[in-house]
């Protein structure tokens, strides 16, 4: 943008959250049919209708024409590993089989020269082309894993949250750190990354499991350190890794108590899948306030289990919702909330458009800690936008033929939609370049 464009409308019809649907109705989404969004410098300046803004805007301010799309903030992935996007789509394991049979394999493909770079660039092309503006990364095991796709994430200016995997035990010894090394490779990252720009740390810690004792301490002890960091790691995703984590810890009264005695259970925790709970450690994370992170498509491709959102929220604990490439599917988060639509409806529960929508922009905003930065159209916000057209495919065009109303049009998105909707992807009010589709390999 140059110095005559710091000034940018989209034109469209503007969809965000001001609140969560599930307690807020109606009154918790704002919906203006032929809408701008005014961004400047990046940011939010106003969100409203076209006929009272177009009035206001200077002569030479930018105007984005894109309807008749809907424009929403930019979608929020809570879980990720960077590592995976080559083990994604690996046969017929369950989670520990699948780690040591296919992920510890690519991630020590990390190590070499310039691999991590590659993954890097994909990576972050597949976020933008699924509308995709922020996520929370699992690097490897090695510092310039993350090193590299800071750099590459900074270059972009897109706001993400990553870290460099801490593994001291039960993983190839080509994977493993040790306590001392993972702590000060990981104090070295924050030092250089945390707040750098639009770059956040997440201290990471993979699961008890590949933790010793002492590295869990070194971990709790850098999460009391840098409290404005987050922390990311997994728990109570399957029966036979719930087993072998209560059997490494015999002292912990459950999984989540592991990780509590530790000091790595806090408001900036994000727990990843949280299938197996007990009431003892939901209400654990209630006291504490953290996180879990629900990632449908990995939990049915693992065969994991079934995520109970209503007891998360009927226990008072925030739900962030995500895609965990690889053990998940899909890099869309609207496939992912179909998914999530179809977990719930297994357990008796159901999850409607205006609440899918929410969980993958501001609720996941909100999950994040993040909601004052990114995730809602409210002046002063990050300008991360996607530009959806609903009916972009034969299917959901068809079917949009007997719409009656916006929540059945953002139902057929949410259920049928994915990367193939996705007109235009903002980053800081910026044009993101959509990567086109490879040749085939010969
Ligand atoms: N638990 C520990 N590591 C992983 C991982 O990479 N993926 C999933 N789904 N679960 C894990
Ligand atoms: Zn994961």
């Amino acid at each position: 943008m140059t110095a005559s464009t710091a000034l940018r409308a989209l034109r469209g019809r503007l969809l965000w959250f001001v609140d969560d649907p599930e307690i807020a109705g109606e009154a918790a989404h704002r919906y203006v049919e032929d809408g701008l969004l005014v961004i400047r410098n990046g940011l939010v300046e106003a969100a409203g209708a076209a006929r009272d803004l177009l009035p206001a805007l200077p002569a030479d301010a930018e105007i984005v024409d894109h309807r008749p799309h809907l424009i929403m903030p930019g979608f929020i992935d809570a879980h990720i590993h960077i590592p995976q996007t080559q083990v994604i789509a690996s046969y017929g394991a369950q989670l520990l089989e699948w780690l040591n049979k296919y992920t510890f394999v690519e991630e020590q493909k990390l190590s070499r020269q310039g691999h991590a770079e590659k993954l890097s660039r994909f990576f972050l092309d597949e976020l933008v082309a699924n509308g995709t503006t922020t996520a929370a990364v699992y690097c490897s095991v090695h510092p310039q894993s993350a090193e590299a796709f800071f750099t590459e994430s900074q270059r972009r200016n897109t706001r993400m949250i990553a870290g460099k995997v801490m593994m001291d035990r039960n993983a190839p010894d080509a994977l493993t750190d040790t306590a001392e090394s993972g702590y000060r490779d990981s104090k070295a990252l924050i030092a250089r990354w945390h707040g750098n720009g639009r770059q956040l740390y997440a201290i990471t810690p993979r699961f008890a499991i590949t933790s010793t004792p002492e590295q869990l301490t070194a971990a709790g002890r850098l999460a009391g350190e840098h409290p404005d960091c987050h922390v990311q790691t997994h728990i109570d995703e399957n029966r036979a890794e719930i087993a072998l984590a209560r059997e490494l810890y015999p002292e912990a009264a459950d999984y989540a108590d592991i990780y509590r005695r530790y000091g790595v259970l806090g408001p900036k925790s994000l727990m990843g899948h949280c299938i197996h709970m007990t009431a003892n450690e939901w209400r654990a994370f209630a006291e504490t306030g953290a996180v879990a992170v629900f990632c449908p498509t990995s939990n049915l491709f693992l065969g994991s289990g079934l995520f109970d959102w209503g007891e998360a929220r009927a226990s008072g604990v925030r739900v962030a919702v995500a895609t965990d490439i690889g053990g998940g599917t899909s890099y869309s988060m609207l496939r992912t909330m179909a998914e999530a639509y179809k977990v719930l409806q297994l357990q008796g529960q159901t999850l409607g458009a205006f609440a899918a929508l929410h969980a993958i922009t501001r609720g996941n905003a909100v999950a994040l800690s993040l909601d004052h930065l990114i995730g809602t159209f409210e002046p002063g916000r990050e300008a991360d936008v996607v530009v959806l057209d609903t009916g972009a495919t034969r299917a959901m065009a068809h079917r949009l033929e007997t719409a009656r109303d916006l929540a059945e049009e953002l139902f057929v998105l949410v259920t049928l939609g994915d990367e193939r909707n996705v007109a235009a992807t903002y980053v800081m009010g910026k044009r993101a370049a959509q990567p086109s589709t490879p040749p085939l390999r010969a």
